[in-house]
């Protein structure tokens, strides 16, 4: 039988110890002298069962979390609750950190409460995959329909900013047994399940990281010349065999074998199990590196950004170090930037200067030494670190990575790895072949790529270009940087990158139009020569002329056709190309032209010279 871990929070009002007693008491899980004294009252009482936790609590006994395992007919849970006092929220994030469902309860006659949204949220952000939203005290509402869905319709309203792969809204009594195991006769407008049967019937396997293999050494054991590595699976599978690698240095090897804690050896080591591998090769590794599959790399990163759930009384200090503990590894970090704090009630994001005990927010970490994650998203295991305060040893916060690239720098490195971001494409090749279509034209297409200031006729030289070679019976087309950016690339600014990826784009177009046998003028400023050279590198060098309008930039600036040198002057337009923007000259462009010393027909000319 496998497990489901689960978590709950909140405090006895809810009926919490209540529900907890239910399930335990309905799956047959409660001990003889606890149920001697549970049947004494009227009611079952429940809640009883949970009292020797709240007296270790008040003793100021640590305990966050109280782990409780249980089994019902299908399957065994470990049901991880924490107490809802002060310092709820971390004793919530632990709780959650490792659920594959969490349950919050909602008294039907109060509502839904701020604590019932920050648990939602926590467990959110914390990628808790299902949430079971408990409507509770149904009976105190007389089981009523209305009531139901009205809180149902709140709640869903609600959660639709949170990222669950399910949530399921069950209306139920925890104190006289409705719908927690047993279904219902008294809601007969619920269709769905009982708590009970939702969290049996949760397919686990679907919910977990099986992909990325990750495994954080550690300890280091050695037994005559033999070298082993202990620790546990955080994500992904190995199998004896598998070459990985090692991370930081890069090193390679094989999976020699893999032996579990009680001795045995074992083919494969998957998600959670505590292992000791030996590697086929002698390599120096120690506690903190880690052991991945070598076509699946975590990123190595040194500032990245992330949650934080803020635990500690003492707020948050931007710019003063704190400890950071990620998988095995412990280095040092700063906390540079807080771009928002999240407001729990609304989801919505509020600008502050520190977070306090239980917030949430975001911010940008930089770190002492490089660590090797995931988004948390994709994997709890990398993806997330604790803070800890360096002069009081306090649990500071717990962090989420979020992702160290953006979307479009993350898409660049793949498609530098790679070539393109989407895996499983295969070319298809037509029966209409290039050269089939230049004999039939009786030409060969080709890429004129005009680069230079704004206002050094790229626009006018290309036109008067295009008229004649289409005059001459030419199929020809104008790419111009202007036109591109109101349909194409209408997405791009003027950012370097900006304007690499307009390049890249304008690039692989002109490669598709000469393909079908068109010749292109492209006229776009292009400063950058690694940009020149991509486009190059994408049209193919045999069809690519490059001409460099060097009309001198006093020139351009006088004449100003659109207006847009007095206002970058005016520092109306930042990074205006020639004025607060570099133009890199082309050292060796197949022909140069210069406008304001030549006419048009002659500039014309130049370039029709060299077909
Ligand atoms: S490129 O640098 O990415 O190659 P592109 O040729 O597409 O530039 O577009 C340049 C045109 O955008 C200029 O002719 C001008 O009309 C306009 N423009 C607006 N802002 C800027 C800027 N900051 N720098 C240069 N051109 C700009």
């Amino acid at each position: 039988m496998d497990i489901l871990r689960f978590s709950t929070a909140g405090s006895v009002d809810d009926g919490k110890s209540t529900f907890i007693g239910r399930l335990l008491y309905d799956t047959g899980n409660i001990y003889t002298d606890h149920l001697a004294k549970i049947k004494k009252g009227d009611k079952l009482s429940l809640a009883v069962l949970t009292d020797g936790l709240q007296a270790e609590q008040e003793q100021g006994i640590t305990i966050d979390v109280a782990y409780r395992y249980f089994q019902s007919k299908k399957r065994r849970f470990i049901l991880a609750d924490s107490p809802g006092h002060e310092r709820y929220t971390r004793n919530m994030a632990t709780a959650a950190s490792t659920a594959d469902a969490t349950v919050v309860l909602i008294d039907a006659e109060k509502g839904i409460t701020t604590q019932t949204k920050r648990h939602s949220c926590i467990a959110s952000l914390l990628a808790v995959p299902r949430l079971v939203v408990a409507i509770n005290k149904m009976d105190l509402v007389n089981f009523s329909e209305s009531r139901f869905f009205e809180l149902e319709a709140e709640f869903t309203k609600f959660a639709e900013k949170l990222s669950f792969k399910d949530v399921a809204v069950i209306p139920i009594s925890a104190l006289e047994g409705d719908n927690v195991a047993d279904k219902s006769k008294r809601t007969p407008w619920y269709e769905g399940k009982t708590v009970l049967s939702y969290l049996e019937e949760i397919h686990l396997i679907a919910d977990k990281n099986s992909i990325d293999a990750r495994f954080p050494v550690q300890v280091v054991l050695r037994e005559g010349t033999k070298r082993f590595f202990g620790g546990s699976v955080v994500s992904g599978g190995f199998s004896v065999g598998d070459e990985v690698t090692i991370l930081p240095s890069l090193e390679t090897s094989r999976i020699k074998s893999i032996i579990k804690t009680d001795g045995k050896a074992i083919d494969r080591a998957s998600v959670s199990s505590l292992v000791n591998f030996t590697l086929e090769d002698e390599r120096d590794i120690s506690r903190g590196d880690m052991i991945v599959r070598s076509h699946n790399r975590p990123h190595a990163v040194s500032e990245c950004e992330a949650m934080l759930i803020w635990f500690d009384e003492k707020p948050l200090s931007l710019n003063r170090e704190y400890f950071v503990f990620h998988t095995t590894k412990q280095t040092r970090g700063i906390v540079r930037e807080l771009s928002y704090l999240l407001d729990i009630t609304n989801l919505k994001r509020k600008n502050a200067d520190t977070l306090g005990l239980n917030d949430i927010g975001r911010v940008s970490l930089e770190l002492a030494r490089p660590i090797f994650v995931d988004p948390y998203d994709r994997n709890r295991g990398t993806g997330s670190f604790i803070l800890v305060d360096v002069e009081t040893n306090q649990t500071a916060a717990a962090g989420l990575i979020i992702e160290r690239f953006s979307e479009k720098d993350r898409k660049e490195e793949i498609i530098r790895k790679q070539g393109h971001v989407a895996t499983n494409i295969t070319e298809s090749k037509g029966e209409v072949s290039r050269v089939d279509r230049e004999s039939r034209l009786g030409y060969k297409a080709k890429t004129f790529w005009l680069t230079g200031l704004s206002g050094s006729g790229k626009s006018t030289v290309s036109v008067a270009l295009e008229r004649e070679l289409f005059d001459g019976g030419r199929l020809v087309y104008r790419l111009d940087g202007d036109n591109l950016r109101h349909g194409l690339n209408r997405d791009l600014g003027f950012s370097d990158a900006d304007r690499g990826e307009n390049i890249r784009r304008t690039a692989e177009a002109s490669k598709l139009l000469n393909d079908a046998g068109v010749t292109v003028i492209c006229s776009l400023i292009s400063p950058f020569e690694k940009d020149r050279k991509m486009a190059r590198e994408i049209i193919g060098n045999e069809n690519f002329c490059e001409i460099y309008v060097a009309t001198p930039l006093s020139v351009c600036e006088e004449r100003d056709p659109k207006g847009l040198y007095k206002k970058a002057r005016a520092g109306e337009i930042t990074g205006f190309t020639g004025i607060s923007a570099p133009y890199e000259e082309p050292k060796n462009p197949d022909v140069r032209i210069d406008t304001s010393t030549e006419t048009l027909s002659e500039s014309v000319g130049k370039i029709k010279q060299i077909f």
